[in-house]
């Protein structure tokens, strides 16, 4: 049979050479951000029991978790606190001695060459678990605005590298962004959630910060997973609010929007691969039903293919090593 009548795409895979010669989208380690939480108290590293592989870490076992990230060549991290003390306008999240304070003075202190990236978020500091101001009921817009402003220049004072705001009140970007600079952090750049969906794949997450709402839930705030057109519109107002990054999350029910919003914006774009995707490859490996490492690779791989830039994962330290296998 000749050529002429159909196409021989299976010439460009017929060896693994030829296959790495064609690649057209490769995960490197330097894509990866891993997440930490962190709490007060001495000597714990507690695993989250619905994230095998997470731990709780206080700031005294801070420095192993650090140490595996630069031995393998992760660059970045960023941090989740949880506190001990919770109050309705949760006053932890901008303390200057809060527990992700804390935290980024001890790995800036001690591991100089990690990027630190800072959540900026209230809602594990809150009583009620919302992520702004409550009245009667409603989630405030502007005086939350006010709080997570304060939040993120005591995060930017404590040696954060990067401002992940994570809250969805609307204006967060352009009000951080103000207050940072007015605070004299012209030169912090600003990674938005800018579209984050109400999912449900962010359970596992809540259990580890203890983060859930205690009544009600975040869709007056978190997007409809139903809308396309609303998610471009979130990434573009945070980009004239000054984004210098844009989060789509969660990561594998979203790689349409990743890439619509990559190809509409142009500004780089992190996957927040979550929790509750994390959960699901866990318990599956861990039946035997799926194989961990094909399926992680071929995951991050896909969020790569659909625009990311950047990934948050907690498989990161498990791949960096997968990747160092493969390359040796
Ligand atoms: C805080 C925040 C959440 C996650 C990251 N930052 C939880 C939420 O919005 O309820 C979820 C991350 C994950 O599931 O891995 N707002």
């Amino acid at each position: 049979m000749s050529d002429i009548k159909f196409k021989r795409h299976r010439r460009l895979r017929r060896t693994a050479n030829m296959r790495a010669l064609i690649r057209e989208n490769v995960v490197r380690k330097e894509d990866f951000i891993y997440p930490i939480f962190v709490v007060e108290g001495e000597n714990i590293r507690k695993e989250v029991p619905s994230m095998p592989g997470v731990f709780h870490v206080s700031l005294d076992n801070l420095s192993e978790e650090m140490k595996k990230l630069e031995d393998n060549g992760i660059l970045a991290v960023i941090v989740f606190g949880v506190p001990d003390h919770k109050d309705d306008c949760g006053s932890e999240a901008y303390a200057r001695e809060g527990i992700v304070q804390k935290a980024i003075r001890h790995i800036k202190s001690n591991h100089p060459s990690l990027t630190v990236v800072a959540d900026t978020c209230l809602c594990q500091y809150t009583d009620h678990g919302h992520c702004g101001v409550i009245e009667d009921g409603v989630i405030l817009n502007d005086p939350s605005l006010e709080l997570l402003t304060k939040t993120a220049v005591s995060q930017a004072e404590a040696g954060a590298d990067i401002i992940a705001p994570s809250n969805m009140m609307d204006g967060f970007t352009a009000a951080i962004r103000e207050g940072l600079d007015e605070a004299g952090y012209t030169d912090i750049p600003i990674m938005s959630y800018a579209v984050k969906y109400a999912s449900a794949f962010y359970g596992p997450f809540r259990d580890a910060a203890h983060s859930s709402p205690s009544f009600g839930d975040r869709k007056t705030y978190q997007m409809d997973p139903a809308n396309r057109l609303e998610a471009l519109r979130e990434a573009h107002s945070d980009v004239e609010e000054g984004a210098d990054f844009l989060i789509v999350k969660p990561s594998l029910s979203y790689l349409d929007i990743m890439r619509e919003v990559k190809d509409e914006t142009g500004v780089p774009v992190v996957a927040y691969n979550v929790s509750g995707e994390y959960a699901m490859i866990k318990a599956a490996a861990e039946k035997g039903w799926i194989d961990e490492r094909e399926v992680v690779m071929e995951k991050l791989t896909s969020m790569k293919r659909a625009g990311a830039d950047l990934i948050i994962t907690y498989f990161a330290i498990d791949a960096a090593q997968w990747i160092d296998e493969a390359n040796a």
